[in-house]
């Protein structure tokens, strides 16, 4: 027998996936065997080294809770949650320009969803507050939800959600209910307007094995200020996306690579007095508008 040499090694375990049943599973599989191998030579990793490498992923098995998922902490951190998001993005505009695509705008673009989405916000109508005693400068949100072509939705929901003016969801507090969430649908002419606060930068969780990543990468793990909103309406590619605080620390550097150009919202500061809805307010306020366009499905 000759001696294995180490692509033989590679194609022999190749070799026993010539059965396997799902044409993607094992396409899949063969791309992840080349480059776990070509990874593992290519930094000539020790035993030692390899053994850290199990003891981290062990650990990050073990962070998870039905309240935190540490794994898809490291996927954000890595900026592979963020790169299957584009990539998703993409292939739907890709299907509708094989369509006969006539999207002369393209939608909206997403971003990651991140762990603090909580199914069953409250359906508020168009104007409501929905962070009323949330900590926090107030703002006022406004803009339109159309197709690419620029067609209105009505009835489209945003479903909504931020942490605090200091950063901290609602999710993060022992016992609390939801704050600063909420659902509101675009009137006949896909308008939208509500008011909540301006959200603060904050980290994600780093008390676990991937704050240790960071720490050992020697990054930061702060996100920049932004909102949250799943927007959606029937025969609509439903949009995943934040607004971005501009200016807001971190903006260039958000620690899931989460920030995009378009998506990044001045928020224009006004004194005391009527706001765009004719209430009066007796605070300075913020206000930030944007403009939602939806793929069709
Ligand atoms: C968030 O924006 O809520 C978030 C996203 C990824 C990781 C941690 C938090
Ligand atoms: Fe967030």
């Amino acid at each position: 027998m000759t001696p294995m040499t180490e692509d033989d090694l590679t194609q022999a375990v190749l070799q026993r996936l010539s059965d396997a049943k799902d044409p993607r599973f094992k396409q899949v599989m063969t791309s992840l065997i080349q480059h776990l191998h070509a990874f593992i030579r290519e930094v000539d990793l020790s035993p030692d080294e390899w053994m850290t490498a199990i003891q981290f992923l062990t650990a990050t098995g073990q962070a998870c809770t039905d309240k935190r998922q540490e794994f898809i902490l490291l996927s954000d951190t890595l900026g592979a949650s963020m790169m299957v998001v584009m990539l998703d993005q993409m292939r739907a505009a890709r299907r509708n320009a094989g369509n006969g695509g006539h999207s002369p705008t393209p939608a909206t673009e997403a971003t990651v969803q991140g762990p603090y989405y909580w199914e069953g916000a409250p359906i508020l109508p168009l104007g409501s507050d929905i962070a009323p005693g949330v900590p926090g400068e107030p703002a006022f949100y406004s803009g339109r939800v159309t197709d690419t072509r620029g067609q209105p939705l009505a009835g489209a929901t945003l479903d909504i959600w931020s942490g605090d003016g200091e950063g901290v969801y609602d999710m993060q507090v022992d016992g609390a209910g939801m704050a600063a969430r909420a659902r509101i649908r675009t009137d006949t002419q896909g308008r939208y307007w509500f008011w909540s606060i301006k959200p603060s930068y904050y980290p994600v969780p780093v008390d676990g094995p991937v704050g240790r990543m960071l720490d050992g990468m020697g990054r930061h793990p702060n996100r920049p200020g932004h909102i949250h909103m799943k927007v959606y309406t029937p025969g609509h590619v439903t949009l995943t996306t934040h607004l971005f605080v501009a200016n807001s620390p971190y903006i260039d550097s958000d620690a899931v690579f989460g920030v995009r150009p378009s998506l990044v919202v001045d928020f224009e500061s006004h004194p005391a007095g009527k706001a765009p809805d004719g209430r009066a307010i007796d605070t300075p306020y913020w206000s930030a508008h944007y403009d939602f366009r939806l793929e069709p499905a």
